[in-house]
């Protein structure tokens, strides 16, 4: 039995439950949010497609205590509408910390044991106090950090090349899923040659850069929050626990080097974090990454953590 919790049913806790749903990658799906009304449609509405859902899903309207014997477990709370006024995630910072001091001592009160992946912004700042107030093992709680930034870098990219798959461009947006971000050009690829054989302008690089980092905000402007794209990379990740798979993704975890959770390939498997990857990045990638982990650390400082 694959058992998952999800904490926040906004758009993106709702789509990756959907998402779960639909791909028949929950055995039972617990949803958790503190608005009954709410959870109670939800689960309704996700009930009323059983008879024609390819899988079967027990949905459980529930609580905490439902997550003592769940594998994963997904938080999404937040308030996407601070940052849509400001271009900035670090805007929801206050009302999630509030939040996380309340969902991390709850999840470690219900004996839940499995592997928890964070969505819930800032990233990585949130996850760290997630792990703090949960006292939850570091390779057992992470977040998705930059594998929606990468994802959206290698839209970019292949985009931009023409009749390309995304899939075939490697490479990594590391640091703070956040403004901070930076892609390491260094990392990316298409097929087997180097980034660097099809576009010699630099300011070409920036511009992709930027559109990567806009990106949220752009699809945001549209539709007021983004849903499909961040429930894909979380489901992704569900699935390479579950299969084992030892699959590297940029997720938000912990650098011993830099004492803090931040965007860096690492390899997801059974075990959540299986191990982080040792890579190599230019003078001024490693520049970057480290202020990113000082942005993230100072905010941080300031509420306490
Ligand atoms: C995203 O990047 C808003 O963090 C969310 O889609």
């Amino acid at each position: 039995m694959r058992k998952i919790g999800i904490i926040g049913l906004g758009n993106v806790g709702i789509t990756v439950a959907y998402t779960l749903f639909t791909r028949g990658v929950a055995d039972e799906l617990v949803l958790i949010d503190p608005k009954s009304k709410k959870v109670r449609a939800e689960e309704n509405d996700l009930k009323d497609a059983l008879s024609c859902n390819h899988f079967h899903t027990k949905v459980i309207n529930g609580d905490y205590d439902q997550l003592a014997n769940a594998d994963v477990l997904i938080t999404a709370f937040g308030d996407i509408k601070a940052t849509a006024r400001t271009d900035d995630r670090f805007a929801e910072f206050p009302i999630n910390v509030e939040q996380a001091k309340i969902v991390g001592p709850k999840v470690k009160a219900s004996g839940f044991k499995g592997i928890w992946i964070n969505i819930s912004n800032p990233c990585d700042a949130i996850t760290t106090i997630l792990k703090k107030t949960s006292d939850f093992p570091k390779n057992r709680i992470f977040g998705t950090g930059t594998l929606l930034d990468t994802s959206r870098m290698k839209r970019q990219v292949a985009d931009y090349l023409g009749n390309q798959d995304p899939k075939n461009i490697g490479g990594y947006v590391l640091g703070e899923h956040g403004n901070s971000q930076f892609t390491a050009w260094s990392t990316v690829s298409v097929g087997i040659r180097p980034l660097s054989k099809y576009i010699s302008d630099s300011s070409k690089y920036k511009k992709l850069e930027e559109n990567a980092r806009q990106g949220a905000f752009e699809v945001i402007s549209g539709k007021g929050y983004t849903s499909y794209a961040i429930a894909t990379c979380a489901v992704r990740l569900i699935e390479a626990v579950f299969a084992d798979a030892h699959t590297i993704f940029p997720v938000s975890v912990y650098l011993e080097s830099l004492d803090t959770y931040i965007g860096y390939p690492a390899v997801v498997g059974a075990n959540g974090i299986e191990h982080v990857e040792d890579i190599s990045l230019t003078t001024a990638e490693k520049e970057s990454l480290s202020k990113s982990a000082d942005y993230i650390k100072g905010n941080l400082a300031k509420v306490g953590y």
